[in-house]
């Protein structure tokens, strides 16, 4: 999609990645009007965007994917150039505990969304519809191997079937109506403005308290973790240069044992925090492992990188220290994040 005069809605600009997608947007491109719609869930927080909300080219709309007759109305009063769809629910545990949330927002919701652009785009060109997934989708590696664009999807939980579903439909609708779209799947995000339930920010964020750090199973799972801004980066990329009905696979070249990353976090917190070398390692738990606990997850993003161009800019420890940073240095956020809602639902998960 060529950069000139656009307007974009961003969808689930309110949470970690999209925040991070949405700053990258109003700022590098003064040319579009950046519209960010967001039911704010628990996840969402307009905090995350308070540097960029008095721009002149951000609009915030409150709003929830699912609410058909609602999503129509905006398609057709703002008549949206684009689309970048990140609005979800994202945490694996909360899918296990509630499946229905994640059928309806991560399925019903993008298949409203999608039906919302095919009737308004209808006869229109210049349009594009960027669905942004998981490598979750594919299943679970074994020790060897890594995720490529036509790796068969084996979604082992409930948000990887409903991650899956919805870029089924994504496809279906540019293979039955002609839709242009354009898909990505990423591996494991980390950075400043996640919500602490997943296990960076939660280790963080439980160290800071001196709280037990529950390590599922043996610890022995594996992630490829990326810097969110890096995602971001891709995202635009992707956006703009992608090829119309391809998928890019994302990813950081960046394997951790879980057990490894909670270390390398309680080592470097001991230093930030001026406490004994090992304090915080020895609030380390293992915890019952989270059923259907997905081994491995790695990516082969070659295609990214030879046919767009795109590489993670940031090395993982210099990424995990920025975000160790911005986690000491927001205790505000952390608080009021923490605060209601997630407070119940983390009282019944870990007692
Ligand atoms: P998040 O949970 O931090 O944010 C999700 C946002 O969506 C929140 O602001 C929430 O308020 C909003 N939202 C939820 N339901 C909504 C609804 N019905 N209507 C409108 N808004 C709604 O999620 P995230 O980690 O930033 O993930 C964003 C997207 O990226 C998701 O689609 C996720 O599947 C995908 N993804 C995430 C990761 C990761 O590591 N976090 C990796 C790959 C892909
Ligand atoms: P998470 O951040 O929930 O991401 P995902 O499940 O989508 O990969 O979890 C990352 C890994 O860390 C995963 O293997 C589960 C594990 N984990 C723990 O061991 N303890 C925790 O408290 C959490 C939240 C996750």
């Amino acid at each position: 999609m060529s950069v000139s005069e656009k307007k974009i809605l961003i969808t689930g600009g309110a949470g970690f990645i999209g925040s991070h997608v949405v700053r990258l947007f109003v700022q590098k491109y003064p040319q579009y009007h950046v519209y960010n719609l967001d039911k704010l869930t628990y996840a969402g927080n307009l905090e995350n965007l308070r540097d960029v909300e008095a721009l002149p080219n951000y609009t915030f709309l409150k709003g929830d994917i699912c609410d058909a007759a609602s999503m129509l109305e905006l398609f057709t009063k703002y008549q949206f150039d684009g689309v970048i769809h990140l609005a979800a629910e994202s945490h694996v545990d909360r899918s296990i505990a509630n499946p229905m949330e994640f059928i309806y927002t991560n399925v019903v919701g993008t298949v409203t969304l999608l039906n919302a652009a095919k009737e308004v785009w209808k006869g229109k060109t210049g349009k594009r519809f960027y669905h942004v997934s998981t490598d979750e989708v594919y299943g679970s590696l074994g020790t060897e191997g890594y995720f490529l664009e036509d790796t068969s999807y084996d979604p082992q939980s409930p948000y990887s079937a409903s991650k899956a579903s919805s870029d089924h439909f994504v496809r279906a609708y540019h293979n039955t109506y002609k839709l242009p779209v354009v898909l990505s799947n990423c591996s494991n995000n980390y950075g400043p403005n996640q919500f602490p339930e997943k296990l960076i920010p939660l280790m963080i964020n439980n160290i800071r308290h001196k709280k037990p750090l529950p390590v599922y199973g043996k610890g022995e799972n594996v992630r490829d973790w990326l810097y969110v801004v890096d995602h971001a980066r891709a995202i635009d990329t992707i956006f703009h240069t992608g090829k119309e009905g391809e998928t890019y696979n994302i990813g950081g070249h960046n394997e951790w044992k879980n057990i490894d990353i909670v270390t390398l976090v309680c080592s470097i917190m001991d230093k930030k925090l001026g406490r004994a070398s090992g304090e915080s390692a020895s609030l380390i738990t293992y915890v019952t492992d989270r059923p259907g606990h997905d081994m491995r997850y790695a990516i082969d993003a070659g295609k990214i990188e030879r046919d767009l161009g795109w590489k993670p800019s940031l090395q993982f420890e210099e990424g995990l220290d920025k975000t160790i940073d911005w986690y000491l240095s927001n205790e505000a956020w952390l608080n009021n994040v923490t605060s209601g809602e997630y407070q119940k639902y983390y009282a019944t998960q870990y007692q």
